[in-house]
């Protein structure tokens, strides 16, 4: 199925005020197009239907986040970062390991290349009396190049809304700390049918907050809530379904351009075991992993299905 390419943006300009230059470039529709042509003809090469999901997949490097989440002892975390050193990582991956905040200076000391590290959170403006939070300046200071934002943990359980995680998105960009922004589906919320509006609205209070360059240093990771630390992966299918939409609506709510180049990382129970299946679906970018990067031979075993990605 074709896709018609929308010419004008529809996010609207909400509490923070969305770049004009939010249009959609005509160089990128069209690179887009002969991009999604050539992945039909290959795909019609190899006698396989191009399915109509796919409406034009990433074109960005494979990219693999370690969310080591409130776990680890110092004696621990020296285990994983030698397992992790020791480990070799041969695919083109790009890689990023966020520790526990007491811990980000210890780990960031020990791993070498290509490991990259990430906060798991800051706040949401310019420090100051904020106690128990960090800011993005601190980060930025550190050398801190990356911070998860809007993990559902932190949306259930910290109360953190849609919006409150856009503007802490644009403020951590601002700074210069880059963004891997969460969104996701509980059960309830697949069950009903609204996992695709959920994730809209998710991305939608980010898009108000951004501009299109913005998108040049944000990750979207798409964890349904319901595959967090379960053990109950999303299948390759259901996955790839998301992705594709998610990377439709971006298309559509930002630019061709952006909707191709941003990468889209599954999260939720991905294992050594079921990573290399659910990287050669097209949308999938790379993966957010919880429970398996604590284990060091796991993980980079996860890094490596990068080489299985189309
Ligand atoms: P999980 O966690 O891999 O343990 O399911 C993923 C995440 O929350 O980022």
């Amino acid at each position: 199925m074709m896709m018609s390419f929308n010419t004008t943006t529809t996010a609207s300009n909400a509490s923070c005020s969305l770049a004009s230059s939010q249009k959609t470039s005509v160089r990128g529709v069209r690179a887009n197009n002969k991009l999604r042509a050539q992945k039909h003809a290959i795909a019609r090469q190899n006698g396989r239907r191009a399915s109509s999901l796919v409406v034009c997949d990433g074109t960005g490097k494979f990219v693999v986040g370690g969310n080591w989440k409130c776990n680890g002892t110092i004696d621990s975390i020296d285990k994983l970062c030698a397992s992790l050193n020791s480990g070799k990582i041969t695919a083109d991956v790009e890689v990023i390991c966020a520790p526990p905040m007491v811990y980000i200076d210890r780990v960031q000391s020990k791993l070498k290349a290509p490991y990259q590290i990430a906060a798991q959170n800051c706040w949401v403006s310019k420090g100051g009396a904020f106690t128990g939070e960090v800011s993005a300046e601190m980060l930025k200071d550190a050398n801190i190049p990356w911070v998860i934002l809007g993990h559902s943990e932190r949306r259930s359980l910290c109360g953190e809304t849609n919006e409150f995680v856009g503007l802490k998105t644009k403020y951590a960009l601002d700074t210069g700390v880059k963004v891997v922004a969460c969104i996701g589906e509980s059960l309830a919320q697949r069950e009903a049918g609204d996992t695709l509006n959920v994730c809209f609205a998710q991305l939608k209070a980010i898009v108000d907050c951004v501009t299109e360059k913005d998108w040049e240093n944000i990750i979207i990771a798409y964890e349904p809530v319901w595959a967090i630390g379960t053990g109950k992966v999303a299948t390759p299918d259901q996955a790839q379904e998301v992705h594709a939409g998610v990377r439709k609506w971006m298309n559509e709510n930002v630019s061709a351009d952006v909707a191709s180049k941003v990468r889209i990382q599954y999260g939720g129970s991905v294992n050594a075991g079921n990573c290399d299946e659910l990287a050669t679906k097209p949308d999938i970018d790379g993966f957010l992993v919880g429970g398996a990067s604590l284990d060091g031979e796991a993980f980079v075993k996860i890094c490596n299905s990068a080489a299985h990605s189309k």
